[in-house]
């Protein structure tokens, strides 16, 4: 079979990519936008770096900030009954993964109304047209969703965060400023960088892995590895790097998958509401070494990518290097080492079932099974 590949039409990178935006909505004929934003980036002014450039440039907009963090079913289809009530012809995502993904189920739906349950679009929908076009601005570096084909809805009432798959989501032009992004506080920043980890880390070992999506795995860890700690500590280089690491690597594991690290985090943000970068940096280090036997030598180049010098390692203490790398980081960035505080014991067959459904889970590279998922879980209580 055939592998594909499907990346934004346009991207901006950099210091001041946002000032693009007026140029990129003119050249489209665009007339009117749906700016998708949650209430805290409204209350904090990032929303309003974007406005600023629309109202100079004389751009007709519409706000629509009713998003939560871990959005849900109501979030969208509340928005697209304001995207068409507004007669919006596109949308700006301005946010982390809530916005952008909400902007996509929204646009999804807007174009594809017999989806409108958004239930029906869990995995990959057989939806028809592109969505209402989305310029995407990410403020986290993290879920790289400006790039990825993948957007996570929560159904409250099922308890269960619903992967969607479906390269019609796509926004055409991502604007990837790390001023956008400087205004993140340390924890939320250590947090959705250790999101972007785990999607390289899990794309570079996942089933479909190939020599393209390698090469971007590869260097997005390199720069994670080089540029967390510093974006913590807010400077610009490290929020140049992170801006970059994030976004290569959601080049790479938006078209070849990820593993049961995010299949353990979904059903953690849907219960608990636990962030999901914070979920997946405490569930990683476990998953790797759970992982380690099906990954061949793998974990020499993603050890070699975090900076540790692997002359004269065998394979076992190679992976374990690469294990503590990750743990070294995540620590530093002081990211919590088990669930103990998140996870009730109760809760676990729940949490098993729902991971062994997820929709990253046959990506990962090692069979798995509910009970040891289970055994996964237990073992970070
Ligand atoms: N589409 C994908 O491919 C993909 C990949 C991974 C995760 N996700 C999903 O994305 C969501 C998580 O997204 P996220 O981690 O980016 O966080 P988020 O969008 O949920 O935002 C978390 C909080 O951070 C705040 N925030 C965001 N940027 C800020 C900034 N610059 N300054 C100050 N505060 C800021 C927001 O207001 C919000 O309160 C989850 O639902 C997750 O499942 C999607
Ligand atoms: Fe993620």
């Amino acid at each position: 079979m055939a592998n594909r590949f499907i990346l934004n039409e346009t991207s901006y990178h950099g210091s001041g990519a946002i000032q693009e935006i007026p140029n990129e909505v003119k050249a489209r004929g665009f007339h009117k936008a749906m700016v998708c934003s949650d209430p805290d980036l409204i209350k904090f002014g990032v929303t309003k770096k974007v406005t600023d450039l629309l109202d100079e440039a004389g751009l007709e907009y519409v706000i629509y900030s009713d998003i939560k963090a871990n959005p849900t079913i109501e979030n969208v289809q509340h928005g697209v009954k304001f995207l068409q009530d507004a007669k919006a012809d596109y949308m700006i995502a301005i946010g982390g993964g809530s916005s952008m993904d909400t902007a996509k189920a929204i646009g999804i739906i807007d174009k594809n109304p017999e989806f409108a349950d958004v239930r029906s679009l869990e995995g990959v929908a057989d939806t028809k047209n592109p969505c209402t076009p989305i310029l995407a601005v990410p403020t986290t570096a993290g879920t790289a969703a400006e790039v990825t084909i993948n957007y996570v809805i929560t159904d409250a009432q099922k308890d269960r965060k619903m992967v969607c798959v479906d390269p019609h989501d796509l926004p055409i032009v991502a604007f990837v400023d790390p001023d956008m992004m400087s205004s993140m506080p340390k924890g939320l920043t250590a947090a959705t960088g250790m999101d972007a980890l785990t999607h390289a880390i899990e794309g570079y070992i996942t089933a479909g892995a190939w020599e393209m999506s390698d090469m971007f795995h590869l260097k997005a860890i390199e720069l994670i590895a080089k540029h967390l700690r510093g974006a913590v500590e807010n400077t610009p280089e490290g929020r140049e790097g992170m801006a970059l690491g994030q976004y290569i690597a959601g080049m790479g594991f938006s078209n070849v998958g990820l593993g049961i690290v995010h299949s353990m985090a979904h059903p953690l943000g849907a219960l608990y509401d636990t962030p999901h970068g914070v979920a997946n940096a405490i569930i990683l280090p476990t998953v790797m070494a759970y992982n380690a036997p099906a990954t061949g030598t793998k974990y020499k180049d993603i050890a070699e990518a975090m900076g540790v010098d692997t002359t004269g390692m065998d394979q076992e203490t190679y992976r374990q290097a690469a294990i503590d790398a990750v743990k070294k980081l995540s620590q530093d960035v002081g990211i919590p080492t088990d669930l103990k505080d998140i996870v009730k014991a109760e809760d676990l067959d729940f949490l098993s079932e729902s991971a062994y459904a997820d929709a990253c889970r046959p990506g990962n590279p090692r069979e798995t099974s509910v009970e040891e998922i289970k055994e996964l879980y237990q073992s970070l209580l």
